[in-house]
């Protein structure tokens, strides 16, 4: 099975309710899809700097990375620079490339998916800095995707077993 990807800047009605379905089987963690474009999706794609890579085998969509510009005044930019305090705030916030999402559907997965749709979503970045909030387990797959792609923790997470993730360009 042959897997094509695809990066995007804009998103229609269709791409979003093709994203949620994959979304809703990899994190399940919102009421609908109604709640879901409301409160996240439509949001964040119409933030600055937005892009989405996708892969798609026989016209179905295993899987999805998205992020956009970070700014002061978002709140999770405002909670992140409370937790990791000013200097590496300092270092790292504001105009920093925001990874916010990435999910493969479970039975694509340990395919490469992840890391192609890592490295397409970052690729051309005009962002010097990138960060991205995920597990404190060094050893969950996504911990260990984002270290062979040489992502560092920067500090904790908003939460408890989180931690929040950078790299530069
Ligand atoms: C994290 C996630 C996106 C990774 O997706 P993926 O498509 O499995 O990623 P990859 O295939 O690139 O890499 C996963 C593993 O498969 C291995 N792999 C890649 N190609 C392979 C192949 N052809 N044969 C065997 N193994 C392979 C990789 O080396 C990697 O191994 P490791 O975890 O032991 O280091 C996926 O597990 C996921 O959606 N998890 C749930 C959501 C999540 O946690 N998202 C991140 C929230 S911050």
């Amino acid at each position: 099975m042959s897997t094509s990807y695809d990066l995007v800047t804009s998103v229609t009605q269709d791409d979003g309710r093709e994203v949620f379905a994959v979304y809703d089987e990899v994190f399940g963690d919102q009421p609908d899809q109604t709640a879901w474009r409301r409160d996240v999706w439509d949001r964040h794609a119409r933030r600055e700097g937005f892009r989405v890579a996708r892969a798609h085998a026989r016209g179905r969509l295993l899987g999805f990375a998205y992020g956009y510009t970070g700014a002061a005044g978002h709140w999770w930019t405002d909670q992140a620079s409370r937790v990791l305090g000013p200097v590496v705030a300092g270092a790292w916030l504001g105009g920093h490339f925001e990874l916010v999402s990435i999910g493969v559907r479970a039975d694509a997965r340990r395919r490469g998916t992840g890391q192609s749709l890592m490295e397409l979503l970052c690729d051309g970045l005009p962002q010097q800095r990138w960060v991205l909030m995920t597990t404190a387990d060094a050893d969950d797959p996504a911990r260990r995707l984002y270290a062979r792609l040489r992502w560092e923790v920067l500090g904790p997470g908003l939460r408890d077993g989180q931690v929040i993730m950078g790299r530069r360009r």
